[in-house]
């Protein structure tokens, strides 16, 4: 069995709305590699909902799974659309980093705030404010990309996503 150090997936971090999970599909068939989405497998796991998890158990017992997830994946040749808080808590960017490449989708707030519109139910954090209070969510955007920082492979998320998959393509070296 590969050890961590030899793990060979991507993995995408980003805000909400960033586009992990429609360019990861679209990168994983272009790669021929399994796509992940951490959201989805958490709920599979438990059973709920994201929204549900937050509800009933908080978002506290949320990050723990994604922790769990992450330091217990094992798989190679997967593209891995994270939560958008998942490298902001539990020293997950160390976690994130041992599993393959690392790629931030830096997408703007004002794409995201168009985008996020569409699906407000199934995202707990957006309970803060899509309407006319964006001030809380920007703070929470503006504080992310601090850390998303952390990681020097990133492409530009506004574009179409075809674009996005060949720029990632492009940078990264698997
Ligand atoms: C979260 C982002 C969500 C999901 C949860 C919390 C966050 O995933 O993990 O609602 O903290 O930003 P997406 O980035 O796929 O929306």
């Amino acid at each position: 069995m590969l050890n961590n150090s030899e793990q060979n997936n991507i993995v995408l971090v980003g805000f909400m709305g960033a586009g992990k999970t429609t360019i990861g599909k679209l990168l994983a068939k272009s790669m021929g590699f399994s796509f992940i989405d951490t959201d989805a497998e958490i709920e599979k796991e438990e059973g709920l909902s994201v929204a549900q998890i937050f509800e009933k158990k908080g978002e506290d017992y949320f990050r723990e799974l994604e922790s769990n997830f992450i330091t217990n994946f094992s798989r190679n040749k997967c593209i891995i659309a994270t939560g958008g808080g998942m490298p902001c808590y539990n020293d997950n960017i160390t976690k994130l980093k041992v599993l393959g490449t690392v790629v931030f989708i830096n997408t703007s707030f004002d794409s995201i705030i168009e985008r996020l519109k569409l699906s407000q139910g199934s995202r707990p954090l957006l309970k803060l404010s899509l309407g006319n209070e964006q001030g809380e969510l920007l703070s929470l955007f503006l504080e992310r990309q601090q850390i998303y920082k952390a990681f020097h492979k990133v492409v530009a998320g506004d574009s179409n996503p075809s674009f996005i998959v060949e720029e990632i393509r492009k940078i990264v070296s698997i």
